[in-house]
């Protein structure tokens, strides 16, 4: 009995147990992914709640329970809250996807690509709650776990960062029991574990990184955060297979999980709440990657557009075909982003679509609305489209902005200048309404732009206080928001006009079964 108890399986990729074997993983639908749990260790057994663990395999915590004393309900009302005891980092970005500081006793795992900057970001997280620590009880007291440095290495990037406070403690070591035994001695205040993947208990099988190993000492961790009051975070690599034990084995266990993100080569990194039982998970913090650290930028929207009077981004645009600009909502915050299309002829039977922070299924769909409903035909070119500044877009609001970026690179048609495109595409063709229109068009007043197209449901909603000069356009479809955004024709490089065009653009989307010539293709 105890013997089958000890034995089950569990999913490499997701850490989903079972009792027995199986062919597919029933949590996150892997093949093959099934491997043997080791039974549990007799250090785990140590550990407080861990015979329940044991006994269950479930990876939970549960408060540890007096032993042998009955589990007494309470009524929920008289549970105590400890939301007034947040802790701000000292980062307001980082406490924003936080969901307003550091929360005591928490455990947040901060994952993303190798290379985006998580060491970067935590040891600054580090050194501004040492430096702020001021009147709290462990007076701001961090220690920065590395597994994957040495203490000589963080302390020249930590000067690289700014000055190095005093209370910011380091220890270069993958021995978990000893990690622990260090955090119980130095009482910190925030602890900091880089990363999950090099840490290892010594007693189990498998080198660090494996599934096992990174969820034992995840679970150690919990433990420990819960137990002693100590805000603990975790940073967890990502990898693409989920064969080699990522972090996603983790996602249940903590309190919160934050993405960093970014195009590795571009210097702009956004923080993300992917899951967080304090908060929020849309809140987005967004980063510059320079040389001396992450910077927080105070006002995204400016980041992500590229205009030529940084006090007034929605002002001076060179007008360009193929550039719009979209408002995605992420979390509480309007952000405005410049999205590029190019529309260019094929030279291979097959036409590429090729996105860079945008589903290309969603660009399939809009580029089968804009053949059919508005009679943009693309069939035979390739479409690219980029989102400035590496950022990702899934939000439906976009789909106007991006539909207009398209027409207009094929069309040849800047969109007229200072515009705001705000609508989701149906599959009629027809504009949706996007959810609070009137931040948007809020973000779109202040940074200097003169004009918004929205769904026509929304121009009463869209129009905000203090808009003087500020022009809503209202659209029911995509035809009609192409045809009133779209400037007129730019001409061609010299001695590349199409000849006998006189009527430039959406003028073929009269005409059914007749291409309009993108403007590349002179021919
Ligand atoms: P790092 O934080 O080590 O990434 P991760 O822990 O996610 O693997 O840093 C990644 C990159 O950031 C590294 O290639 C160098 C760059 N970097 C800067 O550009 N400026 C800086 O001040 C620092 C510390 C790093
Ligand atoms: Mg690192």
């Amino acid at each position: 009995m105890a013997r089958t108890a000890s034995l089950h399986f569990f999913c490499t990729a997701c850490g989903n147990e079972e009792p027995r074997w199986f062919g597919r993983c029933a949590s996150c639908g892997e093949w093959n992914t099934a491997a043997e749990a080791p039974a549990a260790a007799p250090a785990a057994a140590r550990s407080k709640g861990a015979t329940a663990r044991a006994r269950t395999g479930r990876a939970r915590w549960a408060p540890p329970a007096a032993a042998g004393a009955p589990a007494v309900p309470r009524p929920l009302a008289e549970v105590e809250t400890h939301a007034a005891q947040r802790v701000s980092s000292g980062l307001a970005e980082f406490d924003r996807v936080l969901g307003g500081g550091i929360m005591p006793g928490s455990l947040v795992l901060v994952g993303g690509d190798p290379g985006i900057g998580k060491s970067t970001l935590l040891l600054q997280l580090a050194a501004a709650v040492a430096r702020s620590g001021g009147a709290r009880p462990r007076r701001g007291r961090v220690l920065y776990v590395s597994g994957e440095e040495s203490e000589e290495q963080v302390r020249l990037r930590a000067e690289r960062l700014g000055a190095v406070p005093d209370q910011l403690f380091i220890l270069a070591e993958t021995d978990l029991e000893r990690v622990l035994e260090a955090a119980a001695a130095l009482e910190p205040e925030v602890v900091i574990a880089d990363s999950i993947q090099t840490l290892a208990r010594e007693d189990l099988e498998g080198g660090p990184g494996t599934v096992t190993q990174v969820r034992e000492c995840g679970l150690a961790l919990l433990h420990y955060a819960k137990g002693s009051g100590v805000a603990v975070f975790l940073v967890g690599h990502v990898t693409k297979e989920g064969s080699v034990a990522g972090p996603r084995v983790l996602e249940h266990m903590v309190d919160a999980v934050l993405y960093l993100e970014g195009e590795r080569y571009q210097h702009y990194r956004v923080l993300r709440g992917a899951k967080n039982r304090f908060g929020s998970t849309h809140e987005i913090g967004v980063y510059e990657m320079l040389d001396h650290g992450l910077r927080e930028v105070a006002n995204p929207s400016e980041a992500f557009l590229s205009g030529s009077d940084p006090a007034h981004p929605g002002r001076g645009r060179r007008p360009e075909p193929g550039v719009a600009v979209v408002a995605s909502l992420e979390g509480s915050r309007p952000l405005l982003v410049e999205v590029q299309a190019l529309v260019a002829t094929s030279f291979y039977g097959m036409p590429q679509r090729v996105t860079s922070g945008y589903d290309p299924r969603r660009l399939a769909v809009l580029l089968a609305v804009l053949e059919r409903r508005a009679g943009l035909k693309l069939g035979r070119h390739d479409v690219f489209v980029t989102v400035t500044g590496g950022l990702k877009l899934d939000e439906p609001g976009t789909d106007l902005g991006i539909a207009l970026a398209i027409a207009s690179s094929a069309l040849g048609r800047p969109v007229l200048e200072g515009t705001l495109a705000l609508g989701e595409v149906s599959l009629s063709g027809e504009l949706r309404r996007v959810s609070r229109v009137e931040a948007r068009v809020r973000e779109a007043v202040q940074l200097g732009f003169q004009r918004a197209g929205v769904p026509a449901i929304q121009a009463d909603d869209a129009r905000v206080p203090g808009m003087k000069g500020f022009e809503i356009v209202p659209l029911v479809t995509l035809r009609e928001g192409l045809a009133r955004l779209l400037g007129a024709k730019i001409a061609p490089a010299a001695g590349a006009a199409p000849a006998g065009r006189s009527e430039p653009g959406m003028g073929a989307a009269a005409r059914p079964g007749r291409e309009p010539a993108p403007s590349e293709e002179s021919s």
